[in-house]
Parts: structure tokens; C-alpha cells; sequence
């Protein structure tokens, strides 16, 4: 396998690093460059952010939850590649100086290469683009200043990089025919799609991965495609790249995007990885359960759709056979009742304790047709089938809504863990049902949300 990526404007070509070494941990143990600092360890604190220069532009990304073989063809620069070759801090270094943004530092390098990244971009919204750092110290108000007095400046020419035009790598499959044909005669091999789950098997549980294949360069998947009234999106979509094509079909979903993990997350996390793990708390499934979204999957050459509740059976099983892929995912573009809610301890970077996702539709004050499912609330994303049996053909009404919210006990037994107890779970997703109901007649129902 050969690796070949720009390391702050320098070729890298490694030929014999091991598949699994996180970005981080090479850059610490094996360059020497140590400015790139280890929180976590898991994605959760941004201290080991870096900015990735791929065909697609710049992106902050968290280097340990980051295998060597993605950043193929890539450019990466990091803390020491920040400032111009002649020593002049970039604009953001300045300004963070001048604001006092920086106390003991530890943090600081992962802000300067979310901050550096967010300026090429050109962007302003600072809240959403730096939620994924924290800082313990300094508090967030002088490095939001100073992320603002920067905003104006130019971007400096050093760290206008640009992608390398490099061949094939042979753990990364190019095309779709590719990877279905290296997963049938691998059928126990790992696949890789944003190492946002993966990556956290190898540093925290310090799993053998096995035979490996990453989908990052597997041009098929990472297509969107308007079908008449429907879209089509690849397995290897982003969070961040689904987040402006959900923001105009359906703004709520979009929303919920917004806080899912953090901005290095969603620059990573595949819409298929989201659903292939399968987790009873992933963001993604509860929604695409509300829409009647179509799954596609595919073994080798043979391809089967099914409705997207039918894959969740029971908690880490799924209904995908062993070599078998996610290929797609559609979703109905017009869908206007949706409404998706996230309910966790923090705002933003947070996993959900409970997600409800909501889609009635109401004709002349009778409910015509309910899809309602949940996350957090059982070992699968799940539907609310006796909530909405109470809610098909009956006036659209409080009277009603109390009915199915009552109903929602014979639909989940929740669990009680450290992010919500049981009694907590089961109130707000009555909770979120009645908020489904305000909502839609038009009654305040974020009077309580902070919003910086
Ligand atoms: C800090 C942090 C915050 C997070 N916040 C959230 C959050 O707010 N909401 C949320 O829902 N999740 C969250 N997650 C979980 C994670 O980001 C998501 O589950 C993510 O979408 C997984 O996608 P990925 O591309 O990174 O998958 P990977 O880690 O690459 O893979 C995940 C699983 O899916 C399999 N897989 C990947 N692609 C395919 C495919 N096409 N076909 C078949 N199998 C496939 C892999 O083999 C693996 O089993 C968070 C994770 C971290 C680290
Ligand atoms: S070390 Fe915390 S996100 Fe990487
Ligand atoms: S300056 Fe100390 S953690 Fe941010």
C-alpha cells in the first residue's frame, strides 16, 4: 500500500505504515511534530484538530480518529504549518495574540486549525464552526473575538493548498463495482467510511480491524441525485455535504444535522456509516424512519431495496448479510410536517438521549398518515406503531395527541444509562409529540432554547 499526501507543503510517500496509525499518533511519534496535541483521543475535544485540503476544499478534522491511508492524495497542515515560511503568524494566530485567546494552551492548536480552516472557508457562523473545541481555561468569548477580527483578512497564499492528483491505493476502492467485488471476497473485512465509529474501535478498544477497505475515494457513493420527487444519497455523503441539501427539503432534519457531533465530526461521518452501525442512538435513522426512506443495498452484483425500519432488528444486528453493503439511501424531497428533535446534555457535540422525529399528515382536521420513530427509546431506532395507531383517522386535536402519547408505553421500554433515566426518556418523547402538536398549530415552542 502507498500513501501519498502533502504534510504542510512537503510530499509525504509512505509505503509501509500500517493501516490503522492514526494521523495523530504518526505525527507525534513518528514526524516529531508535537504541536498536535492528544485530549481525548475519541473526537470529542477538537485539541487534535488539522486542516485536510481534498478536491472538495478545506476541513477541519480531528487527526485522531484519522487513518493514514485517508489522507491519500490530500493535504494536510498542522499547528507548525500554520504560520508563513518567513514566520509571520497567520491572520488568526495575530488576532488570537491580540484577544487574549490563549491561557495555558493546550487547547490551541486545535483552535488555530479550526480557526485557519473556517477563514479559508470564509465563513462566519464561529459558534457552529468552533463547537467541536474545548477549551478549559480561556473561555470561548476572546477566541470568538478573535476568530471575528480575523474574519476580514486575507488568506495568506501558504495555506492555499491544493489537492494531489494521485492514482489508485489499494485499500480504497475507486468505484462502487470495486468494492463490491472486494467485499464479496472479503466478506469479514472492515469497511471504512469516515473512521468516526471505526476509529474509536482502534484507539479505545484497540480492536484488529482485519483485511480493510476505505470508501472515501469511491467516487459512486458519495453522489446525491434528484429523482423526480425523490434524492438519491450515496452511502459516503458527509453529514456536512447532506447538511445544505436537507437544509432546503427539510429544514428540521437539517437542524438537527447542525448539532450532530461538531464540525470535525460532520466533515467525516457518512450518512451510510450512520446507518450501518446501527446504533439505537444514531442521529440519522429515526429521521430517515419518518420520511419512508429506501435503503439500497448491494452483494456483489446483486442489489435489494427495503424500507429503512425493516434493516434495524435487534440491537447490533442489522439486516445486512456479511459482504453486503450500503449503497444509497432515497428520500421523498417533499415532506413539510417533518419536524426533528434532539434532546441531549449539551446542546451541541453531543450524542442524542433521545431523538424524535415526527411526519403526520393532517386533511380536513383527521390524521390521513403517521410516521413517527424514535432514537434512545429502545435497542433499535424504532417506530411508534401504537402512537400512531392512535393517531390514523382521529381528529388532529389535543384530545388526540394525549391518546398517542399515552399509546408511546406500549411502543418503547426505555433504559436507564448515563446520559437519561428511563421515566426521563418516556416524558420527553410524550414531551416531544406534544411538542409536534404546538408546533404545528403555530404555538411558541422554543421560548426556552439558548441560542448564542
Ligand atoms: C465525537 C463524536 C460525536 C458524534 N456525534 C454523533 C451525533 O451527534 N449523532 C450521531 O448519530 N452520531 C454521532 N457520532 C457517531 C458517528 O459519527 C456516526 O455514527 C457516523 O455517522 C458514522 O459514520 P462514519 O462514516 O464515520 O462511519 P465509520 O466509522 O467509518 O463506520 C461505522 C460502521 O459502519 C460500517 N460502514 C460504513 N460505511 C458502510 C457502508 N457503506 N456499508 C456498510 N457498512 C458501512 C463500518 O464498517 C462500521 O461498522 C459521533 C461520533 C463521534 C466520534
Ligand atoms: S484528541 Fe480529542 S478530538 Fe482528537
Ligand atoms: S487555554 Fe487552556 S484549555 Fe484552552
Amino acid at each position: 500500500m502507498s500513501i501519498k499526501f502533502l504534510l504542510n507543503g512537503e510530499t509525504v510517500e509512505l509505503t509501509d505504515a500500517s493501516a490503522t496509525v492514526t494521523l495523530l499518533d504518526w505525527l507525534r511519534e513518528t514526524r516529531g511534530l508535537n504541536g498536535t496535541k492528544e485530549g481525548c483521543n475519541e473526537g470529542d475535544c477538537g485539541a487534535c484538530t488539522v486542516m485536510v485540503t481534498d478536491p472538495d476544499g478545506a476541513k477541519a478534522l480531528n487527526a485522531c480518529i484519522l487513518f493514514l491511508p485517508q489522507l491519500h492524495g490530500k493535504a494536510v497542515r498542522t499547528v507548525e504549518g500554520f504560520a508563513g515560511p518567513d514566520g509571520t503568524l497567520h491572520p488568526v494566530q495575530d488576532a488570537m495574540v491580540e484577544h487574549h485567546g490563549s491561557q495555558c494552551g493546550f487547547c490551541t492548536p486545535g483552535f488555530i486549525g479550526s480557526m485557519v480552516t473556517a477563514h479559508r472557508q470564509g465563513r462566519r457562523d464561529f459558534d457552529d464552526a468552533l463547537a467541536g473545541n474545548l477549551c478549559r481555561c480561556t473561555g470561548y468569548v476572546p477566541i470568538i473575538r478573535a476568530a471575528e477580527a480575523a474574519a476580514n483578512k486575507p488568506v495568506p497564499d501558504w495555506v492555499k493548498d491544493v489537492a494531489l492528483d494521485v492514482g489508485a491505493n489499494a485499500l480504497s476502492p475507486e468505484t462502487v463495482e470495486e468494492l463490491a467485488a472486494w467485499y464479496l471476497a472479503n466478506p469479514d473485512g472492515t469497511l471504512i467510511a469516515g473512521a468516526t465509529d471505526v476509529g474509536l474501535w482502534v484507539t479505545k478498544q484497540l480492536r484488529d480491524l482485519g483485511a480493510i477497505a476505505f470508501l472515501h475515494r469511491c467516487r459512486d457513493l458519495k453522489k446525491i441525485d434528484a429523482q423526480g420527487d425523490t434524492l438519491r444519497i450515496g452511502a459516503g455523503v458527509t453529514m456536512a455535504q447532506v447538511h445544505p441539501v436537507l437544509k432546503k427539503h427539510h429544514p428540521s432534519y437539517a437542524e438537527m444535522v447542525r448539532r450532530y457531533g461538531s464540525e470535525q465530526v460532520r466533515q467525516a461521518a457518512t450518512i451510510g456509516g450512520n446507518i450501518a452501525n446501527g446504533s439505537p442512538i444514531g442521529d440519522n435513522p429515526p429521521a430517515l424512519i419518518a420520511l419512508g426512506a429506501i435503503l439500497h443495498l448491494r452483494k456483489g452484483d446483486v442489489r435489494r431495496d427495503l424500507a429503512i425500519e425493516d434493516f434495524f432488528l435487534s440491537y447490533g444486528k442489522q439486516d445486512r448479510s456479511a459482504g453486503e453493503f450500503v449503497e444509497a439511501v432515497t428520500i421523498p424531497t417533499n415532506a413539510k410536517a417533518l419536524r426533528c428533535y434532539k434532546l441531549s446534555k449539551r446542546f451541541d457535540q453531543d450524542i442524542s438521549a433521545v431523538c424524535g422525529c415526527f411526519n403526520v399528515e393532517v386533511n380536513e382536521g383527521k390524521v390521513a398518515s403517521a410516521r413517527i420513530a424514535f432514537g434512545g427509546m429502545a435497542e433499535t431506532p424504532k417506530r411508534a406503531a401504537a402512537a400512531e395507531a392512535a393517531l390514523l383517522g382521529n381528529a388532529w386535536n389535543e384530545a388526540t395527541i394525549e391518546a398517542a402519547a399515552h399509546a408511546m408505553e406500549d411502543d418503547y421500554t426505555p433504559m436507564s444509562d448515563m446520559r437519561a433515566s428511563a421515566e426521563y426518556r418516556m416524558q420527553t418523547a410524550q414531551n416531544m409529540l406534544r411538542r409536534y402538536f404546538a408546533e404545528l398549530a403555530g404555538m411558541p415552542i422554543s421560548i426556552l432554547e439558548v441560542r448564542a
